[in-house]
């Protein structure tokens, strides 16, 4: 696997490699959820490149950037054995370099769910891979269906800004228990990991009684109640999975999403609704 650190190493080899090329950006840390979308990317193309970057445009003053989980040294085996090709290490002093003021915003896609609780999150997000994109330059851009909104304000902003490059989207991956795998999952302490896979519980029973033809609100206090006491819901609804809009039934094609919080850890999770 070859390693760049700057943007002009990384250009030479990307310029370089063998099309297609598939891309996966992440922030490290990386679990088995980041290693299906390397291995899905490794079906996909000649070139697989991954990059680590832990983004600072997309944390709030209060959140967890610098306690973020950073791993250098394992990621990089692990991607190894994966089959990534090349790995983008680049700084945030070259990328956001003094004087950097260029956001990539999405309008009303980015301030809902996710957005209401982490304002100015996806905008981070956007002018991150916005800029990730323009350096790598991939054929295809691999994500994984666990960051639901992500994903759809990533197309979005890919169909609005002409952006030449396919959407590739992998499953959730989980734990046996039903847990989405995350990064942040190591945060949780042994109470908090008991409760934590309540939250796919709270989206799998909601999702069955739309499925068996119970109202949003009845399916919606079904899975409130399926929630482990001691965690706190954020949301749980029913959404339209392009436009993140409210649905009242699900005719079409849609989306239960939630988020919690396990002590000061929050979750997100989705189920998509065959009803
Ligand atoms: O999902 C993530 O890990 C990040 O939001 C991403 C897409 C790598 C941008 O920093």
């Amino acid at each position: 696997m070859e390693l760049a650190h700057n943007v002009a190493r990384a250009r030479a080899l990307f310029g370089a490699s063998e099309r297609p090329l598939a891309f996966v950006p992440t922030m490290g840390a990386l679990h088995d959820g980041h290693l299906e979308l390397v291995r899905r990317a490794r079906g996909r193309a000649a070139t697989v490149a991954v990059s680590i970057f832990v983004n600072p445009l997309q944390f709030g003053p209060d959140e967890d950037f610098a306690a973020y989980p950073r791993d250098a040294e394992s990621d990089r085996a692990k991607l190894e054995a994966a089959g990534a090709d090349i790995l983008f290490l680049p700084e945030a002093r070259e990328l956001y370099p003094r004087g950097f003021s260029t956001l990539v915003e999405v309008g009303s896609l980015g301030t809902a769910f996710e957005g209401a609780y982490r304002p100015h999150h996806f905008r981070g997000v956007t002018t991150i891979v916005a800029k990730l994109l323009n350096i790598v330059a991939p054929d295809v851009l691999v994500l994984g269906e666990k960051d639901a909104q992500q994903a759809a304000i990533l197309q979005k902003m890919i169909a609005d800004l002409n952006i030449p490059v396919d959407v590739e989207m992998v499953a959730t991956v989980r734990e046996d228990d039903g847990l989405a795998l995350s990064s942040r999952n190591r945060y949780l302490d042994e109470t908090q990991r008991a409760r934590a896979p309540s939250l796919y519980r709270a989206l799998t029973a909601a999702r069955e009684a739309l499925e068996g033809k119970r109202s949003k609100e009845q399916a919606i206090a079904r899975g409130r109640a399926a929630l482990a006491a001691g965690a706190t819901l954020d949301y749980l609804d029913l959404v339209d999975p392009v436009t993140f809009a409210t649905l009242e039934r699900s005719e079409g094609p849609a989306l239960l999403v939630a988020a919690a919080r396990f002590g000061t850890t929050r979750l997100i999770d989705n189920v998509r609704v065959n009803a």
